[in-house]
């Protein structure tokens, strides 16, 4: 047998069997005769009794090594087995590992590079891993052709205040928002259409739900109206949580996650205009949704996903469609979440050209930046609609992470950007 991994170890199957690891020292207790080291891989922790191994007395914590021993029993062990050690190597001796006290969210993220290695943040990444997964098997289930856009760009898709610039050769462009306006030039060719790509908000808001570079799973539809849009979301959500429930189970409860919100998911989500929100809420028309606003109405709505709908137009992007039947406002939704609030930002498109010239006009955007773009609607343009589900603020919500920048390996914040 070659080098297996912790986990093939804790199924049990290999106890009074021979076995060869390698990983990282996770934890070292020196005792007289003994030396006990618990052992890390990508897969887990085991504990390592080392008797009259002399390598395992020099050892030290976050070392490489490698160890051939037996599985044996033992109830005190974390996971009820160890491995009595024969054989233990060092790969890398490692100096004085800076994480040992000072667990603080400031130190720990000054040390990201080492952070990573966290039994946390292991079992997040492997959750957002499944997640960019089962996003890629729903999507291309449901005959959606995989494609990608420019993330230099030239101009803005959600309002220029948090776009960032950037020296483009003598010229200035910015960085992508989302990928929706070059997805709906590639319509007209692929029609169904999803992309997963990192996408960039100057956000200079510092909460718990905003990173300035995110990733972004977005879909965008030739013929699909804003009703069955919401139902593709809901339909994805609920493929996401069922695959990560299926593949991740062990982590979600070592996060301490509560299942029962997961399991009991069905749909369909219920859907509230912003009219009724905000009576709901006793605010006025007009006023913007906070993210306080956000919880309290899930709170009050049974503390479950929820669609919020039909947004006052000059609250929300330039392509989104009005309504016909009540043009103040727009056929988009917002999906919110318990803990999180907005996972989804999507909507029906403006497909007539003259309506969306009146609507740069309106939205006050120069239109020459937008030539491209409205040229779509000049050549055979057909209704649509698209959507940007967060991947980090997914994520967040389905493994109970409390801050965003535990979702992604190196967050980047107006602050942060080392390592
Ligand atoms: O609601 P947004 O701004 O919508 C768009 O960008 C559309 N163009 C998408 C489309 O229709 N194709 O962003 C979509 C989602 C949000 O719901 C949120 O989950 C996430 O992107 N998001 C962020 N996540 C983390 N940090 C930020 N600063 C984010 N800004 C948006
Ligand atoms: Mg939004």
């Amino acid at each position: 047998m070659g080098f297996i991994h912790v986990q093939d170890v804790l199924t049990g199957k290999l106890t009074g069997k021979e076995v060869s690891l390698r990983g990282w020292v996770y934890r070292k207790r020196d005792q007289k005769e003994m030396v006990f080291l618990i052992l890390r891989d990508s897969t887990g922790v085991i504990q390592l009794a080392c008797k009259g191994i002399e390598e395992a007395r020099k050892a030290t914590i976050e070392s490489s090594i490698q160890v051939s021993g037996i599985v044996k029993e033992d109830k005190r062990a974390p996971g009820g087995l160890e491995i009595q050690v024969k054989d233990l190597t060092i790969v890398g001796l490692a100096e004085t590992f800076p994480i040992s006290k000072d667990l603080s969210e400031e130190f720990t993220r000054d040390v990201r590079h080492l952070w990573i290695r966290s039994q946390k943040l292991r079992r997040i990444f492997k959750i957002r891993s499944e997640v960019f997964r089962a996003i890629h098997d729903f999507c291309r289930s449901r005959g959606f052709i995989e494609i990608q856009s420019p993330i230099f760009t030239t101009a803005a898709c959600e309002g220029g205040s948090s776009l960032f610039e950037v020296k483009y050769f003598d010229k200035e462009l910015y960085l992508s928002q989302s990928w929706q306006l070059h997805a709906e030039a590639m319509i007209y060719s692929l029609e169904k259409i999803y992309t997963i790509t990192p996408a960039f908000r100057a956000e200079k808001s510092r909460t718990k739900r905003h990173i300035s570079e995110y990733w972004t799973a977005e879909i965008e539809a030739a013929w699909m109206g804003h009703e069955e849009l919401m139902e593709f979301g809901e339909d994805m959500i609920l493929h996401v949580v069922a695959h990560v429930l299926k593949h991740c189970e062990k982590e979600l409860k070592e996060l301490e996650r509560d299942l029962t919100e997961l399991k009991e998911l069905k749909k369909p989500f219920p859907r509230i205009s912003y009219k009724e929100a905000i009576e709901k809420l006793g605010k006025k028309w007009g006023h913007e949704i906070t993210d306080k606003d956000e919880r309290e109405l899930i709170e009050k709505l049974g503390g479950k996903p929820v669609f919020l709908t039909k947004f006052p137009r000059d609250m929300k992007a330039f392509y989104m469609r009005p309504d016909t039947k009540d043009p103040k406002v727009v056929l988009a939704s917002d999906l919110l979440v318990p803990e999180v609030g907005e996972i989804i930002g999507g909507s029906e498109r403006i497909y007539d050209v003259k309506e969306l010239l009146e609507s740069i006009k309106i939205f006050k955007l120069d239109k020459k930046h937008y030539e491209w773009y409205l040229d779509l609607r000049r050549y055979g343009t057909v209704p649509h609609s698209g959507f940007g589900l967060g991947i980090e603020r997914l994520v967040m919500w389905i493994s109970g992470t409390e801050h965003i920048m535990d979702t992604i390996p190196f967050p980047r914040t107006m602050t942060r950007f080392y390592p």
